[in-house]
């Protein structure tokens, strides 16, 4: 009981904050990029995969502005997009592959749930680029083009995670497609996380 009044009272610190934090905005501190990383490890908290979340946004922790939650979740999406792209290069890699050893796939099953996964990989990439646009300059929006961007984002970021699970669904989670199906779906698996991360980060913006 101790634990969790301690920390509402240190989630409560941290938010109470954001609005003189905003006001003196002209003047980001030393202090400021300092306590970026306790600012992404609290935004962390709230997604599925916070570990994986932390890991993935600390590297951007110079630029983070604390109380930007916006900014936050525009650079989870980057930060997806950026493992994507090596997964489309593989997967070109890897249907060349399937295509000369067709011997041990004579059903093309494997051909196939490769050239369905290019495309949902290419789908979810479009989707989270989509998404990417709508955090854009949502700082300095109010009103309903606030809610309509963010509703926005929620549903291109649901529709890539469906897309994501479309192309490990190809190879039964692993279970088909062989030694390919077993790498695209553990890679696939883990954007599908940082996806499921990155509208998590969205959906905590609805109260902002
Ligand atoms: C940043 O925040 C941490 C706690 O989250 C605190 O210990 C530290 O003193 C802060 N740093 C500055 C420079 O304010
Ligand atoms: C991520 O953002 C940086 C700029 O901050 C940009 O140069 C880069 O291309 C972006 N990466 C992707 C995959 O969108």
């Amino acid at each position: 009981m101790a634990s969790v009044s301690l920390f509402s009272f240190f989630l409560i610190s941290l938010f109470i904050p954001r609005y003189t934090a905003m006001a003196m905005e002209a003047s980001p501190s030393s202090s400021t990029s300092t306590n970026s990383t306790a600012y992404i490890r609290t935004c962390c908290a709230r997604t599925l995969y916070a570990r994986l979340c932390y890991a993935t946004l600390s590297p951007y922790s110079p630029r983070v502005q604390v109380n930007n939650p916006a900014q936050l979740a525009r650079f989870a999406m980057n930060a997806t997009l950026a493992r994507l792209a090596p997964i489309s290069a593989r997967i070109a890699v890897l249907r060349s592959r399937a295509a000369a050893d067709s011997a041990s796939y004579p059903d093309h099953r494997q051909a196939n749930a490769l050239k369905d996964c290019k495309g949902s990989i290419s789908s979810a990439t479009d989707l989270i680029r989509n998404s990417e646009k709508e955090m854009n300059g949502l700082e300095e929006m109010v009103g309903p083009e606030v809610t309509w961007r963010i509703g926005n984002a929620q549903t291109w970021l649901s529709a890539a995670m469906t897309e994501e699970e479309t192309c490990t669904d190809g190879f039964e989670g692993g279970r088909s497609g062989g030694d390919a199906g077993v790498e695209v779906c553990r890679k696939v698996k883990k954007v599908k996380q940082l996806t499921s991360n990155a509208l998590a980060l969205v959906n905590g913006l609805v109260n902002y």
